[in-house]
């Protein structure tokens, strides 16, 4: 150590001469020393403690996992109470449901939905920070309301699911954790194979495991479709074609679920959503930052297609999507396996839910300066090429046929929710909402 050694090397200066200077030196190596050793054997103590501090569980490496994967405590006998209580089920022949990612936008919506009709609900979210989390924290109190409890966890978490498995027989997953965004993806690749990959994996391995096995429900995206140009899109169609790494993951988990249908008889189905949106939704989606935007008198960015072409989405109303969630949870078959093993072939679906009306952006932003009395400031702007694709539009007559899903909810009348909610929940910003 450069100290010690300092203190061996006779000094350039004469300390003879100045033994007072000689002893203040020697002090300030040993209080240096002294405080050295005191930050490592902080250090130390911290990193011992933090596992044990952080869970119950017994097992050193997967203690170690967790905490690379930011979960926060876990464990214990109040909080396998409040598993319990959340998931118990309160009607006849109702279902226990694990719904991850359940302080996300759709999760929320969907919980508060199946608790209401009296199934059990456990929600699962790592509370990340893509988007506000204060965002997630208030609709984690909004169910809370409801009774139901959200486990802080990452699904990747494999000791943690497997706990929760233990303490719950849960008859359905409804998976909706997930890394969102297209553009985000250039930014923060990894965290897409993080999430929608590894992490669905992790869950499928489990959910094989469990005895009984759940169905599983979960969130494709219409974003498959990618390049596809037919329209509307049917669940028939193509979607090798994907436009950015978002897709691309959600792609690999279509293929992905069916390996552990095929492998292990779990049932699953999978939803691809069509631009969601209403109260409560996502701050990264444009209906969203549009309402903000207008409102601060900031310019919004209106894509246009190649040739003065329009963009158009077709805009779901949050409502819809959750009676098409509950609708495909109905319909979900029981998985097959047990133990690990496959026992007979189990049900594979993939469903689209939209709303089969495409809406061009600019029509959209008309709408919102209406409900908000605010004229936008709009800034024309072409469609980048990286991740977003012209147009969506859902074919959705498979999913009427199995589970009669039928969107009631027009973009006027469902932004006219969101605009309600957004106001009530931000303020317009302006002096007499402060
Ligand atoms: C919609 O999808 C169904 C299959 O689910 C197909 O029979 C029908 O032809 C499609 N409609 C259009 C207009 O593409």
């Amino acid at each position: 150590m450069p100290l010690s050694h300092m203190d061996n090397t006779p000094p350039k200066f004469k300390p003879e001469k100045s033994p007072y200077n000689h002893n203040r030196f020697k002090w300030h190596i040993a209080k240096l020393t002294f405080w050295s050793f005191m930050f490592l054997g902080l250090i130390l103590v911290f990193f011992i403690q933090s596992p044990s501090a952080t869970s119950s569980s017994s097992s050193t490496s997967s203690d170690l996992t967790r905490r690379s994967l930011k979960t926060s405590s876990w464990g214990g006998p109040v909080w396998e109470k409040r598993v319990k209580s959340s998931a118990r089920i309160r009607s006849r022949n109702g279902f226990s449901v694990l719904v991850t990612g359940a302080a996300g936008f759709v999760g929320t919506h969907v919980s508060v939905a199946l608790k209401r009709r009296g199934d059990g609900v456990l929600g699962l979210d790592n509370f990340n920070d893509y988007y506000d989390p204060s965002l997630k924290r208030s609709r984690q109190a909004l169910l809370e309301r409801s009774g139901i409890f959200i486990v802080e966890g990452d699904i990747n978490d494999d000791a943690l699911l497997k706990k929760l498995f233990e303490l719950i027989p849960f008859t359905h997953v409804m998976h909706l954790a997930a890394q969102a965004g297209v553009r985000y993806a250039m930014e923060n690749p990894s965290s897409y194979v993080h999430s929608n990959i590894a992490g669905f994996v992790n869950l499928l391995e489990i959910c094989k495991t469990a005895n009984p096995q759940p169905a599983i429900v979960w969130a494709s995206s219409s974003s498959v479709y990618g390049l596809n140009t037919k329209s509307p899109f049917s669940e028939k169609d193509r979607t090798d074609q994907p436009a950015s790494l978002y897709a691309a993951t959600k792609k690999a988990g279509e293929e992905i679920a069916h390996t552990y249908n095929h492998i292990y008889g779990l049932s699953l189905t999978g939803l691809r959503f069509f631009t969601v949106y209403g109260p409560w939704g996502r701050p990264d989606m444009a209906y969203f930052f549009f309402t903000r935007d207008i409102l601060k008198g900031k310019a919004i960015p209106i894509f246009e297609a190649a040739n003065h072409g329009t963009v158009a989405r077709d805009f779901t109303y949050i409502d819809d999507i959750v009676k098409g969630c509950l609708g495909a949870l109905d319909t979900a078959e029981k998985s097959t396996g047990s133990g690990g093993k496959k026992r007979g072939p189990a049900q594979l679906r993939v469903f689209n839910l939209g709303n089969t009306s495409p809406v061009p952006v600019s029509d959209l932003v008309g709408i919102l300066e209406r409900l908000l009395k605010v004229k936008a400031r709009r800034m024309v702007t072409k469609l980048p090429r990286n991740g977003d694709v012209p147009f969506t539009h859902a074919n959705i007559s498979l999913a009427r046929r199995e589970f009669g899903y039928r969107p009631t909810t027009d973009l006027q009348t469902g932004l006219k929710k969101f605009v309600r909610w957004y106001v009530s929940y931000y303020g317009t910003g302006k002096k007499s909402d402060q």
